[in-house]
Protein backbone atom coordinates (compact mmCIF):
# COMPACT_ATOMS: atom_id res chain seq x y z
CA UNK A 1 0.00 0.00 0.00
CA UNK A 2 1.25 3.44 -0.25
CA UNK A 3 4.01 4.48 1.53
CA UNK A 4 3.73 8.66 3.57
CA UNK A 5 7.28 9.55 4.75
CA UNK A 6 6.59 10.75 8.28
CA UNK A 7 8.93 13.00 9.75
CA UNK A 8 10.12 11.85 13.70
CA UNK A 9 8.71 12.63 16.53
CA UNK A 10 10.98 16.33 16.43
CA UNK A 11 10.60 17.65 20.15
CA UNK A 12 9.46 21.50 20.12
CA UNK A 13 9.67 23.82 23.13
CA UNK A 14 5.88 24.60 24.28
CA UNK A 15 5.20 27.95 25.32
CA UNK A 16 7.94 30.39 24.35
CA UNK A 17 6.42 31.10 21.35
CA UNK A 18 4.47 34.59 20.37
CA UNK A 19 2.50 35.27 17.51
CA UNK A 20 5.24 36.14 15.65
CA UNK A 21 4.14 38.96 13.08
CA UNK A 22 2.20 36.24 11.36
CA UNK A 23 1.45 38.48 7.93
CA UNK A 24 -1.41 36.23 6.84
CA UNK A 25 -3.02 37.05 10.42
CA UNK A 26 -4.80 39.93 8.53
CA UNK A 27 -6.31 38.48 5.93
CA UNK A 28 -9.00 36.02 5.33
CA UNK A 29 -9.16 33.60 7.91
CA UNK A 30 -6.21 34.00 9.43
CA UNK A 31 -4.14 31.02 7.52
CA UNK A 32 -1.21 30.99 5.61
CA UNK A 33 1.22 28.59 3.65
CA UNK A 34 4.50 28.44 5.80
CA UNK A 35 7.47 26.08 5.15
CA UNK A 36 9.50 24.08 7.69
CA UNK A 37 11.59 26.87 9.01
CA UNK A 38 8.79 29.15 9.18
CA UNK A 39 7.10 26.57 11.55
CA UNK A 40 7.53 28.23 15.17
CA UNK A 41 7.84 25.85 17.69
CA UNK A 42 4.61 25.29 18.97
CA UNK A 43 3.36 24.79 15.55
CA UNK A 44 6.01 21.73 14.88
CA UNK A 45 4.37 20.48 17.83
CA UNK A 46 0.84 20.55 15.83
CA UNK A 47 2.51 19.37 13.23
CA UNK A 48 3.76 16.16 14.57
CA UNK A 49 0.06 15.55 15.98
CA UNK A 50 -0.99 15.97 12.55
CA UNK A 51 1.49 13.63 11.06
CA UNK A 52 1.24 10.97 14.20
CA UNK A 53 -2.56 11.21 13.21
CA UNK A 54 -1.78 10.38 9.37
CA UNK A 55 0.21 7.51 10.41
CA UNK A 56 -2.47 6.24 12.51
CA UNK A 57 -5.25 6.36 9.74
CA UNK A 58 -2.63 4.91 7.51
CA UNK A 59 -1.95 2.20 9.40
CA UNK A 60 -5.07 1.54 10.28
CA UNK A 61 -6.20 1.65 6.81
CA UNK A 62 -3.80 -0.76 5.69
CA UNK A 63 -4.43 -3.41 8.39
CA UNK A 64 -8.11 -3.66 7.84
CA UNK A 65 -8.30 -3.41 4.16
CA UNK A 66 -5.18 -5.96 4.10
CA UNK A 67 -7.21 -8.29 6.16
CA UNK A 68 -10.88 -7.77 4.42
CA UNK A 69 -8.72 -8.55 0.85
CA UNK A 70 -7.94 -11.93 2.82
CA UNK A 71 -11.14 -12.59 3.42
CA UNK A 72 -13.43 -10.99 1.17
CA UNK A 73 -10.69 -10.69 -1.81
CA UNK A 74 -11.14 -7.06 -3.50
CA UNK A 75 -14.43 -7.06 -4.44
CA UNK A 76 -15.99 -8.36 -1.45
CA UNK A 77 -13.62 -5.22 0.66
CA UNK A 78 -15.28 -2.75 -1.73
CA UNK A 79 -18.88 -3.27 -0.58
CA UNK A 80 -17.13 -2.88 3.37
CA UNK A 81 -15.24 0.12 2.31
CA UNK A 82 -17.67 2.38 2.05
CA UNK A 83 -18.34 2.45 5.78
CA UNK A 84 -15.38 1.67 6.87
CA UNK A 85 -12.86 4.30 5.77
CA UNK A 86 -14.78 7.23 6.71
CA UNK A 87 -15.06 5.38 9.82
CA UNK A 88 -11.86 4.71 10.97
CA UNK A 89 -11.20 8.58 9.77
CA UNK A 90 -13.82 9.54 12.38
CA UNK A 91 -12.07 7.56 15.05
CA UNK A 92 -8.28 8.54 14.37
CA UNK A 93 -9.50 12.07 14.71
CA UNK A 94 -11.09 11.83 17.85
CA UNK A 95 -8.35 10.06 19.05
CA UNK A 96 -6.13 12.61 18.02
CA UNK A 97 -8.06 15.66 18.49
CA UNK A 98 -7.99 16.28 14.40
CA UNK A 99 -9.97 16.68 11.96
CA UNK A 100 -8.63 14.38 9.67
CA UNK A 101 -9.74 12.53 5.92
CA UNK A 102 -8.73 11.18 2.37
CA UNK A 103 -9.70 13.32 -0.67
CA UNK A 104 -8.53 13.62 -4.27
CA UNK A 105 -8.59 15.01 -7.80
CA UNK A 106 -10.50 11.74 -8.83
CA UNK A 107 -13.13 10.52 -6.35
CA UNK A 108 -14.61 7.83 -6.08
CA UNK A 109 -16.67 8.26 -2.94
CA UNK A 110 -18.00 12.26 -3.57
CA UNK A 111 -18.62 12.42 0.32
CA UNK A 112 -14.16 12.39 0.32
CA UNK A 113 -14.38 15.94 -0.89
CA UNK A 114 -11.97 17.72 1.81
CA UNK A 115 -12.53 21.05 3.23
CA UNK A 116 -12.85 24.29 1.55
CA UNK A 117 -9.31 24.59 2.29
CA UNK A 118 -8.03 22.12 0.23
CA UNK A 119 -9.74 22.76 -2.84
CA UNK A 120 -6.77 25.21 -4.24
CA UNK A 121 -4.21 22.08 -3.26
CA UNK A 122 -6.82 19.64 -5.20
CA UNK A 123 -7.49 22.35 -8.43
CA UNK A 124 -3.66 22.70 -9.10
CA UNK A 125 -2.48 18.50 -8.05
CA UNK A 126 -0.02 19.49 -5.48
CA UNK A 127 2.36 17.03 -5.41
CA UNK A 128 4.00 17.98 -2.12
CA UNK A 129 3.82 18.36 1.30
CA UNK A 130 1.48 21.86 1.89
CA UNK A 131 1.54 23.18 5.39
CA UNK A 132 -0.86 26.00 6.68
CA UNK A 133 -0.18 27.99 10.07
CA UNK A 134 -3.46 29.28 11.56
CA UNK A 135 -4.87 31.03 14.52
CA UNK A 136 -4.04 29.95 18.13
CA UNK A 137 -0.96 27.60 16.29
CA UNK A 138 -3.08 25.48 14.75
CA UNK A 139 -1.94 23.91 11.67
CA UNK A 140 -3.42 22.04 8.19
CA UNK A 141 -1.38 19.47 6.38
CA UNK A 142 -2.03 17.97 3.14
CA UNK A 143 0.36 14.86 2.00
CA UNK A 144 0.09 13.16 -1.15
CA UNK A 145 -0.70 9.72 -1.59
CA UNK A 146 0.53 7.60 -4.52
CA UNK A 147 -1.13 4.52 -6.27
CA UNK A 148 1.18 1.28 -5.60
CA UNK A 149 0.73 -1.66 -7.09
CA UNK A 150 -1.66 -3.26 -4.55
CA UNK A 151 -3.88 -0.19 -4.43
CA UNK A 152 -4.36 -1.51 -8.88
CA UNK A 153 -6.72 -3.98 -8.16
CA UNK A 154 -8.99 -1.75 -7.00
CA UNK A 155 -8.13 1.56 -8.60
CA UNK A 156 -5.72 0.31 -11.73
CA UNK A 157 -6.90 0.49 -15.67
CA UNK A 158 -10.36 -0.59 -15.74
CA UNK A 159 -10.06 -3.12 -18.42
CA UNK A 160 -7.33 -5.05 -15.98
CA UNK A 161 -9.79 -5.07 -13.08
CA UNK A 162 -11.46 -7.87 -12.01
CA UNK A 163 -15.33 -8.71 -13.37
CA UNK A 164 -16.29 -8.62 -9.92
CA UNK A 165 -14.72 -5.18 -8.49
CA UNK A 166 -16.05 -3.77 -12.07
CA UNK A 167 -19.51 -5.28 -10.82
CA UNK A 168 -19.10 -4.09 -7.34
CA UNK A 169 -17.76 -0.45 -8.14
CA UNK A 170 -20.64 -0.23 -10.33
CA UNK A 171 -22.66 -1.14 -7.73
CA UNK A 172 -21.13 1.10 -4.92
CA UNK A 173 -19.70 4.28 -6.93
CA UNK A 174 -21.87 4.80 -9.65
CA UNK A 175 -19.70 7.97 -10.01
CA UNK A 176 -16.59 6.53 -9.34
CA UNK A 177 -13.59 8.67 -11.34
CA UNK A 178 -10.94 6.65 -9.10
CA UNK A 179 -9.83 4.10 -11.69
CA UNK A 180 -7.39 4.01 -14.29
CA UNK A 181 -4.16 4.80 -12.36
CA UNK A 182 -0.90 3.62 -12.95
CA UNK A 183 2.04 2.92 -10.23
CA UNK A 184 3.59 6.07 -8.86
CA UNK A 185 0.48 8.26 -9.95
CA UNK A 186 -0.85 10.85 -7.55
CA UNK A 187 -4.20 9.40 -6.31
CA UNK A 188 -5.08 11.96 -3.74
CA UNK A 189 -3.94 13.54 -0.23
CA UNK A 190 -4.36 13.30 3.69
CA UNK A 191 -5.54 16.05 4.82
CA UNK A 192 -5.40 17.14 8.85
CA UNK A 193 -6.30 20.12 10.77
CA UNK A 194 -5.72 20.44 14.03
CA UNK A 195 -8.06 22.21 16.64
CA UNK A 196 -7.09 25.78 17.91
CA UNK A 197 -5.82 26.29 21.18
CA UNK A 198 -5.52 29.51 22.68
C1 LIG B 1 -10.08 -3.41 -2.20
C2 LIG B 1 -10.12 -2.32 -3.12
C3 LIG B 1 -9.20 -1.14 -2.86
C4 LIG B 1 -7.83 -1.16 -2.78
C5 LIG B 1 -6.90 -2.34 -2.89
C6 LIG B 1 -7.46 0.22 -2.60
N1 LIG B 1 -8.55 1.03 -2.58
FE1 LIG B 1 -8.56 3.07 -2.40
N2 LIG B 1 -10.56 3.04 -2.33
C7 LIG B 1 -11.36 1.93 -2.43
C8 LIG B 1 -12.72 2.27 -2.16
C9 LIG B 1 -13.91 1.34 -2.18
C10 LIG B 1 -12.72 3.65 -1.85
C11 LIG B 1 -13.89 4.51 -1.43
C12 LIG B 1 -13.91 4.56 0.11
C13 LIG B 1 -15.02 5.40 0.63
O1 LIG B 1 -16.18 5.16 0.26
O2 LIG B 1 -14.73 6.32 1.45
C14 LIG B 1 -11.34 4.10 -1.95
C15 LIG B 1 -10.95 5.39 -1.72
C16 LIG B 1 -9.67 5.83 -1.77
C17 LIG B 1 -9.26 7.20 -1.51
C18 LIG B 1 -10.15 8.35 -1.04
C19 LIG B 1 -10.60 9.28 -2.10
C20 LIG B 1 -11.74 8.81 -2.98
O3 LIG B 1 -11.48 8.68 -4.18
O4 LIG B 1 -12.86 8.58 -2.49
C21 LIG B 1 -7.91 7.22 -1.68
C22 LIG B 1 -7.01 8.42 -1.53
C23 LIG B 1 -7.49 5.87 -2.02
N3 LIG B 1 -8.58 5.06 -2.08
C24 LIG B 1 -6.20 5.50 -2.23
C25 LIG B 1 -5.78 4.17 -2.33
C26 LIG B 1 -4.40 3.76 -2.37
C27 LIG B 1 -3.22 4.70 -2.36
C28 LIG B 1 -4.39 2.40 -2.39
C29 LIG B 1 -3.20 1.47 -2.36
C30 LIG B 1 -2.31 1.72 -1.26
C31 LIG B 1 -5.77 1.96 -2.40
N4 LIG B 1 -6.58 3.06 -2.35
C32 LIG B 1 -6.15 0.64 -2.45
C33 LIG B 1 -10.96 0.66 -2.77
C34 LIG B 1 -9.64 0.23 -2.73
Amino acid sequence: MCVVVVGGAAAGLIGCERQAGSPGAASGAGWREVSEEQLTPTRKVARDAALSAIDDLQQTLLAQVSASIQQRGPAGTITVCKDLAPELAEEVGRTHGVRIGRTSHRLRNPRNTGPAWMKPVVEAQRDEVVMMAGPGDAVRLAIPIHVAAPCLACHGRPDLLAAEVVTALGEQYPDDEATGFAEGDLRGWFWVETVETP
